[in-house]
């Protein structure tokens, strides 16, 4: 790093704040939402969305449940300009949605942007400009004075537009950069324009917060906040709106420390696109109040559909982490991690409890994720519990514990070295691959048993490579007894240990699975029969289980 003395802080902690917002727990009602998806995020994509797109996105917008949409700044483009015509003539506007349009201070801009919204039932004109030191000295190369007069001039200019217009109109201020703006300063500015719009309880105006840029940690914006909150006139005609990006990845913390501190309403973007590192993503906010039990009064209830659409009009890319919406965020391919999950899941089945699963903060299912597709993925790390859970849920094969870590051992190693991820279907096909019906180089070609006094006698046809050897045997039972005839037919010994059985759930024709371990100098062997017949079946995983020890 060349030189960290060349930054300092570029932000303005007030003073007189009490900070009493740092003794709440957490937030207790939802926001405003406003999304800002059509204009902020618009804005910074690599190629804007088109009429057709933008109007794609408004749909889904009112679907998930926004109440108040910007649709863009209708006087920058034709785009924009045409837009927000067709949803005003083509009546696309739900009659609970109220659109919002972007306008800076500038009379041919106002203008054009009151002409945009003509005929709209209910909009939001959203006036800024730029407030902070930087821009101030930099950019406007103006006094304080000079940037209040550009608020004022726009701020009249739009009552006298209001005037005029048919629909109902509400009006919001943003002192743009707030965050780089002495809180005396923009306070004094906001209620410069606060007088000339002069709110009422019944006639709120929007007072928005933006942090255009992050500058500091979230507590100093919280206290800019909780400044705000305290030094603006008629706070009871307010809305207090918060508006962070995430050039500091904290506009989430932001977003949150800000309503504990007085904020009313969020303006931010599905995923958090938007300039630069994004706006805030509403969908994070929302979801981190629904898993504190408080219903975000939006609906993220199929994310993966809001995903493609989100990436079909944008041309974006939702990141595997993105909190909630990304591929990986309910993803466990640990083995304890598995192991736990697989555990908490059991353990609140016929339970009434709270959500509180290890490793999983909501349930994956409430935003329309696949519990087994999307949690339980098997690679190098993962554990039997996972790779056992796989074979029952999804091929409703039970096996029994030590097979099951056997086998879970098993796939470890194919992914360990084949270096990638496994589908839950390659897992069963290897399961049946190297476990089930495995019938050289030895196999039983004919057994027919009678019942003796001591269990079972067997007559059995073995085969062995090209041999064929008929003989009968005695045992406790069949099982017993065919594998004695193996063993005198092959010359092999082991011991036969464990048996277990069910019937193949799911299957059309009825099928059983039967699971046999034997052990020979000191290693145990696993296999598995599949038959339509039950003593078939025991068979048929005793074969694997010795075929799978001869050819190891
Ligand atoms: O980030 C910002 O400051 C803005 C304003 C126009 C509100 O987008
Ligand atoms: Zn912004």
């Amino acid at each position: 790093m060349k030189n960290c003395k060349k930054y300092s802080k570029q932000f303005f902690a007030p003073s007189g704040v009490t900070m009493d917002w740092v003794k709440k727990e957490s937030i207790e009602k939802p926001p405003i939402w406003c999304s800002v998806d059509l204009r902020d995020g618009n804005q910074a994509l690599i190629i804007p969305m088109s009429l057709e797109e933008k109007l794609e996105f408004f749909k889904l917008l009112c679907k998930v449940g926004f109440k108040e949409i910007e649709i863009g700044f209708p006087a920058a483009s034709e785009t924009e300009y045409e837009f927000c015509r067709k949803l005003i003539e083509e009546n696309l506007i739900p009659d609970d949605v109220t659109i919002q349009v972007l306008t800076q201070s500038r009379e041919h801009i106002i203008a054009k942007t009151f002409e945009a919204i003509d005929g709209a039932k209910h909009a939001v004109v959203h006036l800024y400009n730029s407030t902070s030191v930087a821009q101030r000295e930099q950019v406007f190369k103006k006094s304080k004075k000079e940037i209040i007069e550009i608020a004022k001039f726009g701020a009249e200019l739009c009552n006298k537009y209001k005037a005029k217009a048919k629909g109902k109109i509400t009006f919001e201020y943003s002192p743009e950069s707030f965050t780089g703006t002495e809180p005396e300063f923009a306070a004094e500015i906001c209620n410069e324009v606060i007088s000339i719009w002069q709110p009422t309880p019944d006639n709120k105006v929007i007072i928005n917060l933006p942090v255009t840029v992050s500058h500091s940690m979230p507590h100093v914006y919280a206290n800019q906040v909780e400044y705000m909150c305290k030094n603006l006139k008629n706070r009871e005609s307010l809305i207090i709106s918060l508006h962070p990006h995430n050039d500091r990845g904290c506009a989430v913390a932001d977003s949150e420390m800000g309503l504990l501190a007085g904020g009313d309403r969020i303006e931010g973007t599905l995923f958090g696109n938007g300039e630069r590192t994004g706006n805030v993503d509403i969908i994070t906010l929302a979801l981190n109040m629904y898993s504190q039990g408080i219903d975000p009064q939006l609906d993220f209830s199929n994310l993966p559909e809001i995903t493609e659409v989100y990436e079909k009009v944008t041309r974006m890319h939702v990141y595997e982490r993105q909190p909630y919406s990304g591929q990986l965020v309910f993803a466990a391919f640990s083995g304890s991690h598995q192991d736990a999950i697989a555990k908490g899941m059991r353990y609140r089945q016929d339970r009434e409890r709270v959500w509180d699963v290890p490793y999983l903060p909501i349930d994956p299912t409430d935003v329309g994720r696949v519990y087994e597709a999307d949690v339980i993925r098997i690679n190098s790390q993962s554990g039997k519990g996972g790779i056992g859970y796989i074979l029952e849920t999804q091929f409703n094969h039970i096996l029994p514990p030590k097979m099951r870590e056997a086998f879970g051992y098993h796939i470890k190693s194919i992914s360990d070295h084949e270096h990638r991820e496994l589908q839950p279907k390659e897992v069963y096909d290897i399961f049946v691959r190297d476990f089930v019906n495995i019938d050289t180089p030895v196999s039983v070609e004919k057994a027919v048993f009678s019942k003796i006094e001591e269990g079972r006698m067997a007559e059995c046809e073995i085969k062995y490579g090209d041999k064929i050897t008929m003989l009968t045997t005695q045992g406790n039972g069949r099982l017993d007894a065919v594998s004695n005839a193996i063993k005198q037919a092959t010359g092999v010994d082991y011991q036969l240990e464990n048996y277990t059985q069910h019937a193949l759930e799911g299957k059309t024709t009825s099928e059983a699975a039967s699971y046999v371990s034997i052990s020979a100098n000191g290693k145990t062997y696993y296999g598995t029969g599949i038959d339509s017949d039950i003593i078939t079946s025991s068979i048929k995983a005793l074969l694997s289980a010795v075929n799978i020890m001869l050819t190891k």
